[in-house]
């Protein structure tokens, strides 16, 4: 069982540390893809570490990553998923390895949105995550509660085992 898992710059990008360890222990072997945002809070290191595999970051290493990374797996999760990120996914906009990924990605693709309960009750967050579950992706929805910001709402990363249990499903069937 494989998956591709995507990182982008949400203060939640620590918690899929767990995440990772959890499906690597199941035997899942994942390849990570980490977004320049997403390096601001977590390192390439730990992903090393926690998936035992090379993680992919920039785009203009070498080769062709993205066409590497949509045969490595049927499976792209994003955990978490910036509002940025959603954005990007929405409007078909391909400016980085992680975006690029998904437009070339054939398969199954979920994403798990974390931000303020601001930004997530946005028209225009809301919007593209109508679109987006419209093209076919499989939307994780945020839970409520009180934001590493102290704002209270919807828009924390959903728990680590339903994201787990989701995408265990998706790669078994
Ligand atoms: C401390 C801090 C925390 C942030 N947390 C979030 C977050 O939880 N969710 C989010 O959508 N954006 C968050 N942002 C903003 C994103 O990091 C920013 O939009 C970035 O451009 C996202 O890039 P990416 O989507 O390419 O990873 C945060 C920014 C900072 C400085």
């Amino acid at each position: 069982m494989k998956v591709v898992i995507g990182i982008t710059g949400s203060i939640a990008a620590y918690r899929t540390c767990d995440l990772i360890r959890n499906l690597t222990r199941k035997n899942v072997e994942v390849t990570v893809c980490m977004t320049d945002g997403a390096e601001h809070f977590v390192t390439k290191t730990t992903f090393e570490a926690l998936s035992g595999r090379q993680v992919y970051g920039s785009q203009w290493e070498s080769g062709m990553p993205h066409i590497e990374l949509k045969r490595f797996a049927n499976l792209l999760a994003i955990v978490p998923a910036s509002a940025n990120c959603i954005g990007k996914l929405a409007a078909g906009i391909a400016d980085d390895l992680l975006t690029s990924t998904y437009l070339a990605h054939t398969g199954k693709v979920l994403i798990a949105p974390s931000m303020n309960p601001g930004m997530y009750a946005s028209k225009a967050v809301q919007r593209n995550l109508r679109q987006l579950r419209e093209d076919g992706v499989i939307v994780v929805d945020p839970a409520e509660g009180e934001a590493v910001c102290g704002d209270e709402g919807q828009g924390k990363l959903a728990a680590i085992d339903v994201i787990e249990s989701r995408i265990i499903q998706l790669i078994s069937g």
